[in-house]
């Protein structure tokens, strides 16, 4: 019987485009199924977008989308990645599909049957102007340890310290700017701490089926105190009206969490592929062979090992077989940020030209089974491919096939002499190794030994010189022999990178002539067959093409606008910090002493006057300036100065060289705005 495998990757959030970090967990998962494939098993490889959340609503709102078309265009925009790099998922489907509000509220149903849901009564910021419970990402205020302005609800950037939204001073609504207040609101548990339920997760943690490091940080959650008791907390999931999600049953205005909903989207996107098909999930999933595995990042451990196992166990359903926990990928060792999506640009590094199997290769030969950090450098990534993937395994097809079309027609030796046997022979005796590794997921190991199996083939081509045999009388049979043995273990070692590279492999099968490769083709020999003629299969890095992923995309900033170099590149969040308002100008004055700075009283709609000095005196009298509104920035530290204290800056422009090209000109905005009004 073919092994059943039903395998996922972590559910991305459908707040924005792929970045690397998807790409590696895609490409991980993607080889090892792909492995398993050639291995005889059959698959369903799904994942789906996680669509639901205070994050994506809010995001939904800001572009003016429902959170529905909000997400169905991020959907859309998924296939040029998947498709492009070779990631052969049999489904694509949404956590806010209609199978996964049903399966979602069923487990719910069976959890509560089961005594293992509990409501309490809460208490937590509420946003008097928005009318919605504020998740902690969305207060803000000064962190009660340092005094830091600006920091998030649950840590301080600044000092590192950590505390709950309810400690922050001087807290406020990020969305709105409002005061938050405290509300209480009935909020509903899944009773985690019940002993049924530490008694379960720590039986299906600690059994040793998880990643040593993934069961030892999971572990701490066992340990008991004095009372006996363990960390495991109960697990709010809940969230109020207004939130993009799925309803609680019996429960008006409350809906599941997103983090209670997503993993159920596992299930939700392989009961729409089996629908499709026509077959039905509950018989599929009741298999006892039926084997569950989740790829995840290090990131999202305890939801995979804890809170996804026990809603599954306790609702009567099947429970993973094992969670394969991934590290994060850094790009020239620089961390990428979810926030701010750093790094290299997957649709980029498509667009410039570049194959998409160099980054297959490259990351499988980085991968392991272990929680590690992986780093895209861009020297060694060029380097790696040049030198192994073509150097080594292209070159020894493009070294014999010549001559097996030219001297041959085409048809290989149905000999190849003794010690070309004893070569593919020990090719060949790899084969059980290096399907290990890939069921181990200890890629790296697998790449580097199937390239010293090039190395031998390599060696053996150098020993017996076909170029030399070709211009010798009487050698035919050792060139065919020679060049017959060459693309024989070719086709073996393309049967051992098929799952890194897919396409390159049916290149080869069609240059080859043969039925898609699996890894038991490795025990056949090809015989006195008839290949195709070899076109070249793979190009080298050009190192110019990878720098083009480092660089600004297209439409280069023309050179120096109004004489001065554009200022580095900024994200709209630290455009953001800059608080631009509306100021009308009260009154202006000259300042005893000074010949370039006025006096400006500025009104900012803050029911107080404020005092700033400005360097405009060269141009515009003050009597000019009363009366009339300009922009200034608001949220400049006060800055002391000989003549008093500067409030705040007002805009104007100028040439960088003032002298060449004099005038300042301040802005004016264009009638209607009104005092304190913000400028973004
Ligand atoms: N939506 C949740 C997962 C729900 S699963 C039921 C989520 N989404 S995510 O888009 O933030 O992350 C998706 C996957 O990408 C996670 O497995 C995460 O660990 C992985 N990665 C995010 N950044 C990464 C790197 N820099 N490197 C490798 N993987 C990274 O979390
Ligand atoms: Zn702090």
């Amino acid at each position: 019987m073919a092994r059943q495998l039903f395998v996922t990757t972590a559910l991305p959030y459908a707040n924005g485009a792929f970045h690397i970090g998807h790409i590696m967990e895609y490409i991980q998962a993607d080889t090892w199924v792909r492995a398993q494939r050639m291995r005889g098993a059959e698959v369903n490889f799904v994942c789906a977008d996680d669509a639901h959340g205070a994050p994506i609503m809010i995001a939904a709102e800001k572009a003016g989308k429902t959170p529905q078309q909000f997400v169905a265009d991020i959907a859309a925009g998924r296939p040029a990645y998947l498709n492009g790099f070779h990631i052969a998922f049999d489904n694509w489907h949404s956590t806010d599909g209609p199978e996964n509000h049903a399966l979602a509220q069923s487990i719910y149903r069976a959890l509560r049957k089961n005594e293992l849901i509990d409501v309490r009564t809460v208490e937590q910021f509420f946003d008097p102007d928005k009318k919605m419970f504020l998740p902690d990402r969305f207060i803000k205020g000064e962190c009660p340890k340092c005094g830091t302005k600006d920091q998030y609800g649950d840590n301080c950037e600044s000092c590192g310290a950590v505390y709950s939204p309810t400690e922050l001073k001087h807290p406020y609504s990020a969305l709105s700017g409002a005061t938050p207040v405290l509300r209480t609101s009935e909020h509903y548990f899944f009773k985690l701490s019940d002993p049924r339920c530490v008694e379960f997760l720590e039986q299906w943690t600690q059994d040793g089926k998880l990643q040593p490091e993934v069961a030892n940080k999971v572990k701490e959650w066992f340990t008991r105190d004095e009372d006996g008791k363990t960390g495991l907390g109960d697990w709010d999931i809940s969230r109020d009206a207004p939130y993009f999600g799925i309803e609680i049953p019996d429960a008006p205005g409350k809906y599941f969490y997103v983090w209670l909903d997503a993993p159920v989207g596992y299930l939700a996107s392989l009961q729409n592929l089996l629908d499709k098909r026509g077959e039905d999930m509950a018989a599929y999933l009741a298999d006892p062979a039926v084997e569950q595995y989740h790829f995840i990042g290090k990131d999202i451990v305890t939801f995979h090992t804890l809170f996804w196992p026990a809603m599954l166990h306790f609702s009567g359903r099947k429970v993973p077989n094992n969670v394969f926990v991934h590290g994060f990928i850094t790009v020239s060792g620089e961390k990428m940020s979810k926030s701010r999506g750093t790094g290299i640009s997957p649709l980029r590094y498509l667009e410039v030209g570049l194959n998409p199997e160099w980054l297959r290769y490259y990351i499988a030969a980085k991968l392991n089974a272990r929680v590690e950090d992986i780093d895209f450098n861009p020297e060694d990534f060029v380097a790696r491919v040049n030198a192994d993937l073509v150097g080594k395994y292209i070159n020894i097809a493009s070294r014999a096939a010549g001559f097996i079309t030219k001297r041959f027609d085409g048809h290989l030796s149905g000999d190849l002499g003794v010690e070309g046997r004893v070569l593919l022979d020990g090719l060949r005796a790899q084969r059980a190794a290096i399907e290990l590794l890939y069921e181990e997921r200890e890629f790296g190991r697998c790449v580097r030994e199937i390239m010293l199996l090039a190395d031998r083939v390599n060696e053996f081509v150098d020993q017996h010189k076909p170029w030399d045999l070709a211009r010798q009388v009487g050698q035919e049979a050792a060139l065919h022999d020679t060049c017959s043995v060459c693309i024989e273990a070719f086709r073996l070692l393309t049967i051992y990178l098929k799952p890194i590279l897919p396409a390159l492999a049916a290149q080869v099968e069609s240059f080859l002539r043969v039925a898609p490769l699996q890894f038991a083709d490795a025990q056949r020999a090809l015989g006195h067959h008839a290949i195709g003629e070899y076109k070249h299969l793979m190009q080298r890095v050009d190192a110019a093409k990878v720098d083009l992923l480092f660089e600004a995309p297209a439409e280069a900033p023309p050179p120096a606008p109004g004489g001065e170099a554009l200022a580095a590149e900024i994200k709209i969040d630290d455009f953001a910090k800059v608080d631009l308002r509306i100021a009308l100008i009260v009154n202006a004055e000259h300042v005893e002493g000074s010949d370039k700075l006025l006096r400006l009283t500025l009104d900012v709609g803050e029911g107080r006057p404020r005092n700033v000095f400005s360097g405009i005196k060269s141009a515009y009298k003050p009597e000019d300036l009363i009366g009339k509104h300009t922009v200034m920035v608001a949220n400049l530290a006060p800055r002391k100065m000989k003549f008093g204290l500067s409030e705040g800056m007002v805009l104007a422009a100028s040439h960088a060289d003032e002298k060449a090209h004099p005038g300042i000109f301040v802005l004016e905005p264009w009638p209607g705005s009104k005092p304190g009004m913000r400028v973004r």
